[in-house]
């Protein structure tokens, strides 16, 4: 019998679950936040991709632009100020390093006057207004007066050109086009190999470019995808062409040669090179069309597959009508994502509504979904690329896939658990069906354990789960020759595993040794919490060895009257004693940083630190202005405190205020500081590079009231920003928050019930609220120490 208590939470959850009239909720977002950095420029912005897509779709269609300052690059294809180039189907969402994709697409030409087909300089193409986009839909109007609309499904783009009158018309589809690295150039993508075959007298255009590098990933990692191009109409006259090959970073001049073919000349198409070459010539073909095409439609498959499938995937886009596609767009990323989460405001604020659901937007854009797209093996479990990277997400991106998108965040544990047994390590960073870039530990271990510890199953092998973190904690991985680290295997799993099981840390051998310390510590938590089920034995090794942060605690190092931190040590085990902001041995942050990412034994590192009055000190001048002494590099949405809101690794640190008894009034005061400081729901609007969708996840679950403890079934509580929330959890539930008494300046929790009992702890635990649940918020203007509750567990204190 259920109590009656709980009877009337279901009954007011479930009124909330099902709205009668639905709301178009797909106005708030704005898809261009975050693709501009504060000069207005894509310097220093979040990188986001602001073209069309669906959720995790494999297609992300969208501009490609010029990008002129040499220290930042067109990430995701679109700079606010750059020339357009091509209008491609491949990008990736949030990314700094060196550019990705920006391939199979092309380019409206109203002239070939002075145009080298071979040399985009001199056919790229100025805005003339501000590109508009909103869910499913993207405009940009070009100098050469041509209008060029975009929408796309899953696997196939759709492109509408309208042109003026009065001009000719041409498309250009340049094969070896793609997004060049001009900030590095020795880590920039280029183009392999290509082929392209023009059949049905010009209306179809098919074949396929292979292209290797880009960000994270080793100079030879291929990857190959087809195309299948189909215009609505049949071209009066179109040409092959072809030219050498040329690096990035050193443009064919104007008065390269171009090749010219046809039909005749070329009965089966134009191939760059033998299969194989990474050198291929440039390949390409010049469409021109009738005065008659003023609207000029192109449907583009893409597949990594076949041309076969490529060309099937054109029916995923069954209308002609440019409106059809963005309408079923529209409906796939409401029914899939904004449906999943409703706000009731009692005085409606859009601005918060569209920081709320832009973020929402960019949390479903990457990785991608590219089940039954796997050319690497064969395989009936779900197969997801463009991990940018687990680094960046395990905080709080993943949970909030298990809770509100179970189905996909299982997903991408089974395709990284399948990824392990195919190539031998998950990935942590992963791109064009290449593992690359690990930047600390192995975290895809983090978010294994934390689907683990909350009990998911729904289909995932756990014992496989197993082995493949175990991998990650046992096996060496081998060398991959990275000139950016030779000493250090950088694609996959752990490469100062030797240190770490024969030291007990990782010693200065190893690039990054203190943030590799304590992120493996982590690490070897969660291998713990997934063997403590499946390999009881293992268990009690793994849980030991996640204490070993401790062997980096140098209580000498010390600054602003607070000693005590993880620092350096020699492989001899000499400790070397450095200031807390030597960025020397740290990935993107520094020791003041890094020195607070324990969350599995807060209770040990607030013994470490002194006490919990020392903490709160400590914790207090993460937040002081101008205590940062040094650039991070990182973007300049960084601040100038030691806590940096621009980059992931103090992304946990404000809530550590929930672990001090009285203090989550601290928690709340600074979250809301740094939402107000750091968000806008303009261009403008990220304080980082969103990294896909971490720096958005972030944002969202603070304006939900709750934060995430990975490798935990725990939720440290925060404060909501809207009154009214309700949010589909496990699939069926729903979740509702509600705030009483909230305003500007009334935030600070004043008490709080839990599906209907009083609260006085600042954390949930994944119980609470995974099968739906009812909190209730009431707030007021001043801090209260409301929460003289048990203190979040720490249950990896020894
Ligand atoms: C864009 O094109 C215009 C006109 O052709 C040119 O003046 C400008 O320098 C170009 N800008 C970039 C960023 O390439
Ligand atoms: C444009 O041409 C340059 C020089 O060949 C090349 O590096 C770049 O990849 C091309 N594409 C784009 C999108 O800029
Ligand atoms: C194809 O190109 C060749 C060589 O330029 C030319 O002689 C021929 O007329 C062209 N054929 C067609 C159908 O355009
Ligand atoms: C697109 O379709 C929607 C829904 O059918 C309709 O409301 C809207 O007016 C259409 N827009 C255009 C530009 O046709
Ligand atoms: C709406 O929310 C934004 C962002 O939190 C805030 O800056 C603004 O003051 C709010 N506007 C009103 C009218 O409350
Ligand atoms: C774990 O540490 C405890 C306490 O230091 C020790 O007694 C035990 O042998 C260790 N177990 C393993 C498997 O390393
Ligand atoms: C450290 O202590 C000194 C002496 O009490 C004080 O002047 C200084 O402001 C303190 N520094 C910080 C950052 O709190
Ligand atoms: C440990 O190694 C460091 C660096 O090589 C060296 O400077 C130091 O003297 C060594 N310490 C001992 C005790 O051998
Ligand atoms: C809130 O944070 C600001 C900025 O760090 C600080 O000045 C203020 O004292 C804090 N208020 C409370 C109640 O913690
Ligand atoms: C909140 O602040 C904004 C300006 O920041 C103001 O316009 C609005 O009236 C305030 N809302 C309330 C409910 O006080
Ligand atoms: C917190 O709440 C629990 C459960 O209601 C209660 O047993 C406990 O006494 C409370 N603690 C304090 C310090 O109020």
């Amino acid at each position: 019998m259920l109590p009656l208590v709980v009877l009337g939470i279901l009954t007011e959850a479930l009124t909330a679950a099902s709205p009668t009239q639905r709301e178009d909720r797909s106005v708030y977002v704005n898809p261009f936040i975050g693709t501009e950095g504060p000069d207005g420029t894509g310097a220093n912005s979040g990188d986001t991709f602001p073209g069309v897509s669906v959720p995790f779709g494999v297609v992300k269609l969208g501009p490609d632009t010029t990008e002129m300052n040499p220290s930042t690059n067109a990430f995701a294809g679109y700079t606010p100020d750059g020339n357009v180039t091509a209008f491609t189907c491949f990008h990736e969402c949030g990314i700094g390093g060196a550019s990705k994709y920006g391939v199979v697409g092309h380019m409206p030409l109203t002239t070939l006057s002075g145009v080298n087909v071979l040399d985009n300089a001199t056919y790229q193409q100025p805005r003339i207004a501000m590109d508009r986009a909103s869910v499913g839909y993207y405009r940009s109007d070009l100098a050469n007066g041509v209008k060029v609309e975009l929408a796309a499904s899953d696997h196939a783009g759709f492109v509408q050109y309208s042109y003026p009158k009065n001009t000719d018309r041409f498309v250009l589809l340049d094969v070896s086009h793609n997004l060049p690295s001009l900030a590095e150039f020795g880590k920039s993508q280029s183009y392999s190999n290509g082929q392209i075959e023009v059949k049905k007298k010009g209306q179809r255009v098919q074949g396929w470019g292979v292209w290797r590098g880009g960000w994270g990933v080793l100079p030879g990692s291929d990857y190959k995808i087809y195309f299948c191009n189909d215009f609505d109409s049949a071209p009066l006259t179109w040409q092959y062409f072809s030219g050498p090959w040329n690096a990035p970073d050193n443009p064919p001049s104007p008065s390269t040669p171009v090749t010219w073919g046809n039909a005749s000349t070329n009965p089966n198409g134009v191939q760059g090179g033998p299969d194989g070459d990474d050198s291929g010539d440039r390949v390409g073909a010049l469409f021109r069309f009738p005065a008659t095409t003023t609207v000029l439609k192109s449907k583009i498959g893409v597949s990594f597959i076949s041309v076969e499938k490529a060309c099937a995937f054109q029916s995923e886009i069954p209308s002609w009508t440019l409106n059809q596609t963005v309408q079923s767009t529209k409906k796939l990323w409401d029914d899939e994502v904004f449906s999943k989460i409703s706000i009731k405001q009692s005085t409606k604020n859009d601005t918060r509504l569209t920081l709320f659901y832009s973020a929402l937007y960019r949390m479903h854009q990457m990785p991608s979904d590219r089940t039954g797209e796997n050319p690497d093996w064969k395989s009936t479990e779900p197969y997801y690329d463009d991990y940018y990277t687990l680094w960046d997400t395990f905080r709080c991106l993943n949970s909030f896939y298990l809770l509100v998108q179970p189905q996909r965040g299982i997903d991408m544990i089974r395709s990284l658990i399948d990824i392990w047994r195919h190539v031998g390590f998950m990935p942590d960073g992963r791109s064009g069906n290449h593992n690359g870039k690990v930047q600390g530990g192995s975290n895809a271990d983090n978010v294994l354990a934390d689907a683990y510890v909350k009990g998911y199953t729904g289909g995932i092998n756990w014992n496989d789960g197993y082995k493949a973190v175990w991998t990650d904690a046992e096996v060496v991985p081998p060398p991959n020759n990275d000139p950016e680290d030779l000493g250090c295997t950088d694609n996959q799993g752990r490469c100062g595993l030797p240190d770490w099981i024969n030291l007990g840390y990782v010693s200065t051998t190893f690039s990054s040794s203190i943030s590799r310390t304590v992120e493996y510590s982590l690490n070897d938590f969660a291998v713990s919490q997934i063997a403590k089920g499946i390999a009881p034995d293992d268990y009690q090794k793994f849980f030991n060895r996640s204490g070993n942060w401790k062997n980096l605690w140098n209580p000498e190092i010390n600054q602003y009257n607070t000693s005590g931190f993880l620092g350096p040590r020699y492989p001899n085990g000499t400790v070397i004693t450095i200031g807390p902001q030597d960025t020397s041995y740290t990935t993107e942050g520094l020791p003041w940083e890094y020195t607070w990412t324990i969350p599995f034994d807060m209770q040990g590192l607030i013994e470490k630190m002194g006490g919990v009055e020392a903490t709160e000190k400590r914790l207090d001048l993460m937040f002081v202005p101008k205590l940062r002494t040094v650039d991070l590099g990182v973007g300049v949405g960084s601040g100038t405190t030691l806590f940096n809101p621009g980059n992931e690794p103090s992304f946990g640190t404000p809530f550590l205020y929930n672990y001090l008894p009285g203090r989550q009034y601290k928690a709340v005061n600074q979250s809301r500081v740094n939402i107000d400081e750091n968000y806008f729901a303009g261009s403008n609007g990220l304080p980082g590079n969103s990294d896909a969708g971490a720096m958005d996840s972030w944002m969202l679950w603070q304006m939900l009231g709750l934060y995430p403890v990975v490798t935990q079934p725990v939720y440290l509580i925060l404060s909501p920003w809207f009154e009214d929330i309700s949010v589909s959890v496990g699939g069926s539930y729903t979740l509702r928050i509600k705030a009483h008494g909230l305003s500007n300046n009334s935030f600070f929790v004043q008490s709080l019930k839990v599906n209907g009992k009083a609260w006085n702890k600042s954390w949930l635990e994944h119980s609470d609220i995974a099968k739906g649940g009812l909190l209730e918020f009431v707030l007021g203007p001043e801090p209260k120490s409301w929460d003289t509750g048990t203190v979040p567990p720490s249950p990896g204190h020894q």
